[in-house]
C-alpha cells in the first residue's frame, strides 16, 4: 500500500521537526533500565554455536595501532571516489538535473566540496554508531542470562572499543571534517538501550544496527582504493559479521519461548528501526552545512524515496534474511513482511543469513593462513 499525500506530508514534517538538540553537550545520558543478571550455572558450551563463536572471537583479535596509520590520505580524492564509485553518488548526482533541485547550480567545487562532507558525516556517524555497540554490548553482558552469550559479548564489548578508536583515529588524522551525531541514529540508540528487555538490545543492535553497518561498510570497502581505510574496513567487517551472527543465534532460540503479542512487539520494533536508519541517509546536517536549503533538500530527497534509492535499499540486504530467519518476517498475520514490502526491501528475504556467512569474513584468519 503506498504512503497517501498527507502522511508523506505529515512524516516530512516530523522529519524536519527532529534536529539534534544537544550537538554540543560534551556528555549524553540515557537511563537503561534493565536489572544486571548473575546466573550459576556455569557450564561452557550449553549451547554450543555461541560457544563456537566465542572460541573464534577469542582467535580473531587485531590490533588498530597495526594498521599502516602513516600512509598518506588525499580526503578530496578519497571522498570523490567513494561518491562516484556508489549508488548513493549517484543518486545524488542525478538530482542535478532534477525540476526544481536547489543544486542545479553546482559547479565541480561545489560537488568536490559536498563530497568530503558527506565522506566525513558517514564516517563520523560510524564513529557515533560504534560507540552504541559498546555500550549495548556491555549492558548485554549484564542482562543476558546464559553464560555463553556473556562470554561471546565480553568480546564484543573489545571488538567495538577498537571500532570506536579506528574511526576516530581515521577521522582524526585524516578526514578534515566531522560531524555530531544524526538525530535518528541517537533517537534509535536511545530506544535499544532504554529498552529493559534483554533481547530488544540485540534485535536493535545486532540484527538492525549492525545489520546495516556491515552492508554500509562493505559499500564503502568495494568503492575505495584508499589504501587505510580499505584495510581498516575489512578488519571492522569481519567483527561486525560475527556480531550479527550472534543476535540471530541468540534470538532464534529466545524467540521460540514467547507468544505472538510478544513477536508482534518485535516486529514494530524492528519496523521502527529500520524507518529511522532510512531516515538518516537524508543528511540532513551535511546540506545545512553546505548552504542548501534543507526543506527543499528533503522535500526533493523524498520525493524519490524508496524505490528509485537503490543504495538505500541495499542497506537492508542483510537485515531482511536475518529478520525472516528469526520468524519476525510471517509471524502472526505477516506484518512485518508487508512493512518491508512497503519499503521496497522484501527482495532480500533469500539472501545469505549471517549466521551462515561469518566465517566468510574472518580477515584474521585469512592473513593467517596467508602465512
Ligand atoms: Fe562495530
Ligand atoms: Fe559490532
Amino acid at each position: 500500500m503506498a504512503m497517501t499525500d498527507a502522511q508523506r506530508t505529515e512524516e516530512f514534517e516530523e522529519l524536519l521537526a527532529e534536529t539534534n538538540t544537544d550537538a554540543e553537550a560534551a556528555f549524553r545520558v540515557v537511563e537503561d533500565h534493565a536489572d544486571a543478571v548473575f546466573t550459576w550455572d556455569y557450564a561452557k558450551g550449553k549451547r554450543p554455536r555461541l560457544e563456537k563463536l566465542y572460541e573464534k572471537a577469542k582467535t580473531s583479535q587485531w590490533n588498530g595501532s597495526d594498521l599502516d596509520w602513516t600512509i598518506d590520505v588525499d580526503p578530496d580524492k578519497t571522498s570523490r571516489e567513494v561518491n562516484a564509485n556508489d549508488a548513493r553518488g549517484q543518486f545524488v548526482a542525478q538530482l542535478m538535473s532534477a525540476p526544481g533541485s536547489p543544486v542545479a547550480h553546482w559547479t565541480d567545487k561545489e560537488w568536490g566540496q559536498y563530497s568530503v562532507e558527506s565522506f566525513g558525516w558517514r564516517l563520523a556517524q560510524f564513529m557515533h554508531g560504534e560507540q552504541g555497540a559498546l555500550l549495548s554490548t556491555a549492558k548485554i553482558v549484564e542482562t543476558v542470562p546464559w553464560i555463553d552469550a556473556k562470554y561471546y559479548a565480553s568480546t564484543q564489548v573489545m571488538d567495538e572499543a577498537r571500532h570506536v578508536e579506528v574511526f576516530a583515529r581515521y577521522l582524526d588524522e585524516k578526514v578534515p571534517t566531522t560531524y555530531p551525531v544524526n538525530h535518528h541514529l541517537q533517537a534509535l540508540l536511545d530506544d535499544i538501550i532504554n529498552d529493559s528487555r534483554w533481547d530488544m538490545t540485540y534485535l536493535g543492535m545486532q540484527i538492525m544496527v549492525e545489520g546495516l553497518a556491515l552492508a554500509a561498510f562493505g559499500s564503502m570497502h568495494k568503492n575505495t582504493e584508499e589504501p587505510l581505510l580499505k584495510n581498516l574496513l575489512r578488519y571492522v567487517m569481519s567483527d561486525e559479521a560475527r556480531h550479527v551472527a550472534f543476535g540471530v543465534l541468540s534470538l532464534q532460540e529466545y524467540y521460540q519461548e514467547l507468544s505472538q503479542p510478544e513477536i508482534r512487539e518485535r516486529q514494530e520494533f524492528a519496523y521502527e528501526a529500520a524507518v529511522r536508519m532510512r531516515d538518516r541517509f537524508l543528511q540532513q546536517e551535511v546540506w545545512d552545512r553546505l548552504g542548501v536549503d534543507v526543506r527543499q533538500m528533503m522535500g526533493l530527497l523524498l520525493s524519490h524515496q524508496p524505490e528509485e534509492n537503490v543504495f538505500q535499499q541495499l542497506l537492508f540486504s542483510k537485515i531482511v534474511p536475518n529478520c525472516k530467519k528469526l520468524g519476525l518476517l510471517d509471524a502472526g498475520d505477516g506484518w512485518l513482511r508487508t512493512k518491508f514490502t512497503e519499503m521496497g526491501i522484501i527482495e532480500y528475504e533469500d539472501w545469505v543469513t549471517t549466521d551462515d556467512e561469518y566465517g566468510a569474513f574472518d580477515e584474521v584468519q585469512r592473513d593467517r593462513d596467508a602465512g
